[in-house]
Parts: C-alpha cells; structure tokens; sequence
C-alpha cells in the first residue's frame, strides 16, 4: 500500500504544552481510553486481576503482562475496528506485582517464594489479544489466539545458531530450542503478517561466577563471584525442594562436564529477533539467528521492492554501540504478502542472508560492513582470524563489529521507514559518557549527549553505501544555541527519543523515554509528530529540523508522571492510534487515561496501551 508520492498530509492539530501530572494530556479534539492494563485476563483460566498483588503465577500466564512497550494492530478480515494486538512486556514492577516483593526473600537476599518468581517470569514477554471497536469503546474478546509467550515459553531457533553446539543444553540437547523471551523492548513486524518482538536488556538476568566466554564479557553478562542476575531468580533452585531448572538456567556458570550437565548455553538462547505468528492459534515463536545477537531495540524493515532483497534495520541500544542491517538472500515476492504459512515465509527471508553494522565517515557518507567470515578488519586481517563459523560471529555480533570498524553510537534505539521516501530514521537517545576522553563522531557530535538525536540515511543501489544527515537534535528550549543546535521552543522542546514510527502517510512519530531535566520539569515523557516529507527545499533536497521550519515538530501526546511512552501501531482506518504507558507512577485511575487520581489517592500503577482517537470519529492528525 504504497502512498502515491504526490499525495502529502499535513499535520490538522495544534502542538500541545508540556504537562506534569497523573494523567494523559493529547492535542486538543481527541479521548484517550485506557485498553489492556497489566494483569488483564486473556482467558478464562486467569481469575480478574486483583488490586492486592495477589494474582498467582497461574492468572499471570493468562493475563497482559506488565510494562508495555512495542506493539502492532493486525486486522481481522481487513477490519480497522477488530484484530490482534501484540504487545511487548519489558520487564517487571516488583512493588506493584506482588502483595509483598520483600517476603519472597529469605534473609540471604536468595529467592524462597516458587509462586512469586514464577509470575514475574511469565509478566515478561509477549500478549497476544484480540480486541474489538465497540460502541465506541475498544474491548478485549475472547478468541483461542489470545495467548502469552513468557520468559519461559519454548521457542524454536533458526538460522545460523540452528542446532549449533552453542546452544545445547540440558533442555535443549539438540540446539534447536530456547526457553523464553526477556526484555522485550522495541518491535517490528514483517510484510508477511507476523510480530517481530525484541531481546533488549536480556544479558543482565543471568550470572556467570565462573570463567566467562569472550561473548559474555562483550555483551555485559553479570560476571564475578558475587555476581547476581537482576531479580535474582538463580537463587531460588537452591531453597526449594524440587530440582527447578527452570529456575536454576539463569545461572550460567559452568559447573559440570559438558554443555548437557549445566547451564553454561542458557544465555545463548537469548538476544535475538523473534517472530511470531498472531493470527495461529499455539503457533512456537522462532528466533531469527541470522539478524545477529546483542540488545535489539527494534526491527524495521526497508522500503519494499519486488524482486530486490528485504533488509531489516536493528539498533543496539547501549552506549558506543552499533547499528545493524540485514539483507536477505531471497528477493522480495510480493505473493508472500498473504502466504498460507507465515512462519515458513520468515524461514525464506529471515534464515539466510547477510548481517551489516554501519560506519559513519565525516562527509555524509557511510558503509554497511559485513558480518562474515571473509569480511576484512581494522588491522587488514579478516574476521576469519578470529571466529571459525558464521554462528561464532552471530554469538558475538557485538565483538565481531568491533573488528570491523563500526561507529559507536549514542545508543539506537527504534528506528523508523519514511514510507514516501524510503529514507531511514533512528533515534539516538542520549550519551551523556560521551566525554572528551570517549571523543565525539560526526554521527555523534555532541559531548556529554544528554538530549539526544534523530539521525536518518538514505540507502544507494548496492546496499553497501550509504549518506546521512542528523534531522534533529533534542534539546531543552533554553539551552544555548550550540545545544540546541534545531532551535526547539516550549512547544516542542524534548529529550531521549525512543520510540520512533511512521504511519503509512508519511508521519514521523517520535516517543520520548526520560529525558534530561531540563526538559523533564517541563514535561513528562511525550509523543511527537512531524512530516519529514514536507520539508524540501526548492531543488527537492530533505531539510532537517531548524532555521525556521521548527514548528512542523509538533507535540500531540504527553504521559502520566513518572511513565515512558513508547510502542505505536495504528489502525488501517487512521483512526484508532495504540501507544504503551510503560511504569507509570500513579495511573491508571480510570478506562479515561486523561482522568488524573484525586489528589491524595494512590492507585495501583499499571502499565498499559492508551488508545486516541478523535471525538469526531475521523482520521487522526490530518
Ligand atoms: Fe528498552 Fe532501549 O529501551
Ligand atoms: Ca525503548
Ligand atoms: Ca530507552
Ligand atoms: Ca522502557
């Protein structure tokens, strides 16, 4: 459904002031209903969540999971007002999901309570759920696809690490399977109908205390003999009576003989893009090998063009890390828009193909480095010198691109297909180690990078160059002029851009997580509009953001206190727009996301999807 590129929106809402308080804030014509907070059953085996914190492990395996983030409408029959929503849960409230967090210790700080850690692995992951339009109200229906994948779920491995030695384990002594999803951050989905849902913060769950691989050190796996993995869900096995590896796998150091007698491959089974199919019922997720292995924020795929490969765009959100490219070995079919089996249609252009990271060189230009075993390094060596298979190099993803030469970022977050152009955006959301010792990049360019940045390339022919531009610059509104290098002003002023998303007329939607303070006591964290498209100059050249045209940047969302707003999908009609509240502090209060708790009353916090829409019923922002 390509736009015809002569047919541009313009933005029909006025840009909206910050806001501090307990509820939603949206431009000024448009409702924002709260849909599928945490806890939420998707069954009937899940009893109504309970304001205590006392729903079991069993209830959460069948309800919305905790802290939204990436999310992706997929209609039914065609509908704009029935489908499947999937929705990532990142990571977990440990005050709001439990009666009390601190009585599932024992006075060793070791996990005792089997029930407790249970439910916060299976709040991780993904929902599955069917919603609906009605009466103007979007519900939560029964369907057999609403459904969970969890920090537990069994989930197949494809592509290079398929059957690897990498991956065995006791479970899995084939290599062919992993258990669970972690840390599911930022999204993507396919061209062929299914979610792609993102291993972002996994490597912090799990704790080696012996000797760690050249993977573990590079990637931030908790290492030492005091190491502790996040929630420390390792210390559990040890104080209970049964022999729980489901519990005991995140503790990966190698105590036994073999990859069969410990837990030493558990974490390989983790970082990677998995897919999954919405619309079949019980359907395994599969994690995709190929598109590499480190903290995915997102994935996005390129303009499609029949016939010519499909590419995939991830960032690696940490400091100084990379942003990566996969390119298909199949071209592009369009009759794989409506395949009988999404899943083997992943296989086709998912499994094979070749991992990229990106190089930024000073003059706008840029080069996507290979992956592979004949790609040539730093020193006039190849990767070959150090990794003996193309599954060694996708273990360490990061450390290969090392070799390379890659550009290390101020941490990619989401990154975004401007459907008109082709053009690519990716949000960097601060660096604020980006020092004089660190140095600055051309990519980078500003030290101590609290406010982030947006920077956007355009793809040539071979799919080895690149050029770019940086479209805007974060900033508070009265920073100085070398800061606020985009010239922003109160009513667009923002700090950490996260999400990031077009819709497919051309809007740029940028989401905003925890920004400076400068700008966070002005303002919670917001969505933002632009249309990128509009803003040629006479010779038809992209314009970034600055010297006058700043208000085409305009503020249509801010969140609740405390909360991240993050993950966008919107309806086929324009109608109905889905965003994640992800840790909101005191919120919801009502089905009415803009409806603020009196003062004095607290609320259980929730995470949850806003959905906006116009008072008027019609299409949104134009
Ligand atoms: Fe989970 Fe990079 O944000
Ligand atoms: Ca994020
Ligand atoms: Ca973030
Ligand atoms: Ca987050």
């Amino acid at each position: 459904d390509t736009p015809d590129a002569l047919t541009r929106v313009s933005l029909k809402f006025e840009s909206i002031p910050g806001s501090l308080t307990d509820a939603v804030s949206v431009a000024e014509g448009y409702t924002a209903q709260v849909l599928a907070p945490w806890g939420t059953p998707l069954n009937a085996i899940a009893q109504d969540w309970k304001n205590d914190g006392s729903n079991t492990a069993i209830d959460q395996a069948n309800a919305v999971g905790m802290n939204h983030d990436g999310l992706h409408f997929f209609p039914l029959n065609d509908s704009a007002t029935e489908g499947l929503l999937c929705v990532n849960h990142e990571y977990i409230e440990t005050a709001e999901l439990h009666p009390d967090f601190d009585a599932t210790f024992n006075a060793e700080g070791d996990r005792i309570d089997v029930d407790a850690v249970r439910k916060e692995i299976f709040a991780h992951g993904v929902s599955v759920i069917h919603i609906a339009l009605e009466n103007g109200n979007w519900v939560v229906k029964e369907d057999a696809r609403n459904r969970r994948y969890t920090g537990a779920t069994a989930m197949d491995i494809a592509g290079p690490l398929a059957n690897s030695s990498h991956l065995v384990t006791p479970y899995s002594p084939d290599g062919s399977q992993a258990r669970g999803t972690l840390n599911n951050c930022g999204n993507g989905y396919t061209p062929w109908g299914t979610y792609l849902t993102c291993e972002e913060n996994w490597p912090g769950y799990f704790v080696n205390q012996g000797t760690a691989a050249a993977d573990q050190e590079r990637i931030g796996i908790t290492l030492g003999a005091d190491a502790t993995g996040r929630y420390r869900w390792e210390t559990l096995a040890g104080h209970a009576d049964e022999q729980m590896d489901e519990f005991r796998r995140f503790d990966i150091t190698p105590t036994g003989s073999s990859a069969l007698s410990d837990y030493r491959h558990e974490a390989n089974g983790h970082g990677y893009i998995v897919e999954i199919d919405p619309y079949t019922a019980n359907s395994r997720a599969v994690k995709r090998t190929a598109l590499g292995r480190f903290r995915h924020e997102g994935c996005t795929f390129g303009k499609l063009e029949e016939g010519k490969p499909l590419t995939f765009y991830s960032g690696h959100d940490s400091r100084f890390e990379y942003l990566y490219k996969f390119v298909s070995k199949a071209v592009w079919d369009a009759a794989d828009a409506t395949p009988a089996d999404r899943l083997a249609t992943g296989d086709k252009y998912m499994n094979d193909g070749t991992l990229y990271v990106a190089r930024f060189d000073a003059d706008g230009k840029g080069v996507w480095l290979p992956l592979t075993l004949d790609a040539l390094t730093k020193d006039g060596g190849v990767l070959a010198d150090h990794f003996a298979t193309l599954a060694d190099i996708i273990l360490n993803t990061a450390g290969a691109a090392d070799w390379v030469g890659a550009t290390p970022m101020d941490r990619p977050e989401w990154c975004a297909v401007d459907p008109i152009t082709g053009s690519v955006y990716l949000t960097l959301t601060n660096n604020t180690k980006r020092t004089e010792e660190t140095g600055t990049n051309p990519a980078n360019p500003r030290l101590l990078n609290k406010f982030g940045h947006v920077i956007r390339w355009d793809e040539t022919e071979n799919h080895t160059d690149f050029s770019w531009d940086i479209f805007v610059f974060g900033s508070s509104a009265d920073a100085t002029a070398d800061v606020n290098l985009s010239g922003l002003d109160e009513m667009n002023q923002f700090a950490s851009p996260d999400g990031l998303a077009f819709d497919q007329r051309g809007i740029l939607w940028i989401q905003t997580d925890n920004g400076a303070k400068e700008v966070t006591s002005y303002t919670n964290d917001q969505m933002l509009a632009v249309v990128p498209s509009n803003l040629m100059d006479e010779a038809g050249n992209q314009q970034t953001i600055g010297s006058g045209n700043q208000g085409e940047l305009k503020r249509f969302f801010v969140g609740p206190n405390g909360c991240e707003v993050t993950g966008f999908t919107i309806s086929p009609d324009y109608r109905s727009m889905f965003v994640s509240i992800q840790h909101p502090g005191n919120w919801p209060y009502s089905d009415n996301a803009a409806e603020a708790a009196p003062e004095g009353t607290t609320v259980r916090a929730r995470a949850s999807i806003v959905v906006i829409r116009r008072q008027d019923g019609g299409e949104l922002a134009v």
